[in-house]
């Protein structure tokens, strides 16, 4: 594997989740299998596990690991080709992407959807300019569409804590008072798609993901429905893909209650955090022993390390 930016590119999902564990079990098992190699965490956004648990995964590999806050503290990046320099963007990509090249071995990006140009959005300007220029792994820590290593971080957890061969697992919508993006639903819905499970999205009218990531998944407007005898019971607020970034529907009616949680199958509560509490989520749900959202949360870094690992083996 070069390049891990989709949940797809890991070949085989199975093998992958039962390597990550493997890898819990003595997460210093392989300290020496990056001695000497570097890796540079760029943040376009802020993030509190991904940075944390990116370079503890790392750091469990024996790499050095830089980070840079590249939002905050990096030239704002021009990605248009031929584009006449006179504005507030300092540097191109193609510079800075080879430059941030020749100090590291693998490069991991955080740059989150913009939620006003759908275009730009969709094509993943910053993650493709960034393979494209840069000539190393790049790894994504959350682009525009799409959150893979939460997507592999959500499939370990749920191997560890299902009690059936085929769980029901529901996908819901819940509201926030801001305009998110779609991208860890998307991986979500992604993953799930190469899980044996019995599989439903819930989401009001005018919510529906992109219908290409969605087209193969079971869509059901009736919250209280699709979490009827549901095993997990995982929560997530997007903005509107069709009517793009907007937030269209703020009803708390869609907020994850304990009397929701009653129609399901005794449902394990995820999230991938952060969440707004008593919005999303009831603290009695998110409180309760069915939560498993810190233990969601920890696996962050088995599923950064089985990716990093995958590609020190495969690019020397
Ligand atoms: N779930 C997740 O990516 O968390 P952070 O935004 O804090 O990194």
């Amino acid at each position: 594997m070069r390049d891990y930016t989709n949940i797809n590119d890991l070949g085989n999902l199975q093998n992958a989740v039962k390597e990550a564990i493997e890898i819990k079990k003595n997460p210093l098992q392989h300290k020496t299998l990056g001695e000497g190699k570097t890796i540079c965490l760029l943040f376009f956004n802020n993030s509190l596990r991904t940075r944390l648990s990116t370079q503890k995964a790392a750091q469990n590999l024996g790499m050095n690991v830089i980070v840079m806050n590249f939002g905050s503290e990096g030239w704002e990046l021009e990605y248009e080709e031929g584009a006449i320099m006179n504005g507030s963007k300092s540097e191109h990509v193609k510079e800075a992407a080879k430059v941030i090249a020749q100090y590291c071995d693998i490069v991991a990006i955080r740059a989150f959807a913009s939620l006003t140009d759908k275009e730009k959005d969709q094509a993943e300007i910053v993650m493709n300019s960034f393979k494209k220029y840069a000539g190393i792994p790049v790894v994504n820590m959350e682009s525009a569409t799409g959150h893979p290593l939460q997507a592999l971080a959500d499939a370990i957890t749920m191997e560890e804590y299902k009690t059936v061969h085929k769980p029901k697992v529901v996908l819901s919508w819940a509201p926030h008072p801001k305009a998110l993006p779609q991208a860890v639903a998307n991986s979500f819905v992604e993953m799930m798609q190469l899980h044996d499970a019995d599989f439903v999205i819930t989401h009001p009218e005018g919510y529906e993901l992109d219908p290409e990531i969605t087209k193969l998944s079971t869509i059901e407007h009736d919250q209280e429905k699709a979490f009827e005898n549901a095993d997990f019971v995982y929560v997530k607020n997007w903005s509107s893909f069709k009517d793009y970034g907007r937030v269209m529907n703020s009803d708390s009616a869609w907020m994850v209650t304990t009397e929701k949680m009653k129609l399901t199958n005794n449902a394990k509560f995820m999230h991938c955090l952060p969440v707004r509490r008593n919005v999303i989520v009831a603290d009695a749900v998110i409180d309760s022993e069915n939560s498993i959202v810190i233990q969601q949360a920890n696996n962050r870094t088995f599923s950064a390390q089985m990716v990093l690992k995958k590609i020190l083996e495969s690019n020397g």
